[in-house]
């Protein structure tokens, strides 16, 4: 079996999707802008347009006050900059309360962007929701586990699967979903035994954030995994790039030459 190490070059769909599972691990980071979309162009199968934007974009302490008109212009600006990757628009908390809400935000998805699915926080009392959105032709990813949107709720980010019962109900939301038509599942914030087990169980993709390594595929956040957030590290975050420290130092440069006038030399006037 050849892994794909290379370039994308198809446009990446659900059926592409649904054929790796179990034979090569899915890309999937997010996205906000169409700058960071086009560098991340066929160099992943997957960009989500996560509400995450609204802390690491915005600077909000969590995600709760994302509205549908940002997660729309933000999905906008991705799908100008990608177009190979499947791009998912992440439904904001209160956008999906009801079926009918649902239902209606999502019509609005398709018809004000080119996302090419949704995704919805919640385990087995979304399944109504989801079927619902999936008979209406709307391609539906699931997230369960830790759920950003449940932290008022729950009081916290909480780390899921640290004992058998909870693993259980873990799986058993997984298959829910998967009933409901769901077409893959975000596996968000737990212990790597549950994530494992419940991949194990379903014949839709699982992707994982914090849920180790015996998952279908991979997400992480574009400016945790490029040092550019540092508000905080969580402990699943590998920082490929230290972008804030060469932020400030090409910043710094600037700064330097503005004030000693070295800039503009010679080659940058006219
Ligand atoms: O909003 C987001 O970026 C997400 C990921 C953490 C999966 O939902």
């Amino acid at each position: 079996m050849s892994i794909q190490t290379a370039k994308i070059e198809k446009r990446v769909t659900v059926r592409t999707l649904q054929k790796l599972k179990g034979k090569e691990p899915i890309t999937m980071v997010t996205a906000y802008d169409a700058l960071f979309a086009g560098l991340f162009d066929g160099e992943v199968e997957m960009i989500l347009v996560g509400d995450s934007l609204n802390m690491s974009f915005f600077g909000k302490k969590d995600t709760l006050s994302t509205t549908m008109d940002q997660m729309i212009y933000h999905t906008q600006a991705v799908c100008n900059g990608a177009k190979l990757p499947m791009i998912v628009f992440d439904m904001p908390f209160g956008s999906y309360m009801t079926s009918e809400m649902a239902l209606k935000n999502t019509a609005r998805v398709y018809q004000e962007t080119d996302a090419q699915a949704v995704k919805i926080e919640g385990g087995a009392e979304r399944a109504d929701t989801i079927k619902t959105l999936v008979d209406n032709g709307i391609a539906v990813i699931a997230h369960i586990g830790l759920m950003p949107q449940h932290i008022r709720s729950e009081g916290g980010y909480i780390i899921r699967g640290k004992s058998e019962e909870d693993i259980l109900s873990l799986i058993e939301d997984a298959k829910a979903l998967e009933n409901a038509g769901a077409f893959a599942i975000v596996l968000e914030g737990m212990k790597s035994e549950a994530a494992r087990r419940i991949t194990e169980c379903i014949s839709i993709p699982t992707i994982g954030i914090g849920a180790g390594v015996d998952v279908d595929g991979q997400v992480l956040v574009w400016s945790d995994m490029f040092g550019f957030f540092e508000a905080f590290k969580p402990k699943f975050v590998k920082q490929y790039l230290d972008g804030a420290a060469q932020i400030r130092a090409g910043l710094g440069q600037y700064r330097d030459e503005v004030k000693a006038r070295e800039f503009p030399s010679q080659k940058y006037t006219y």
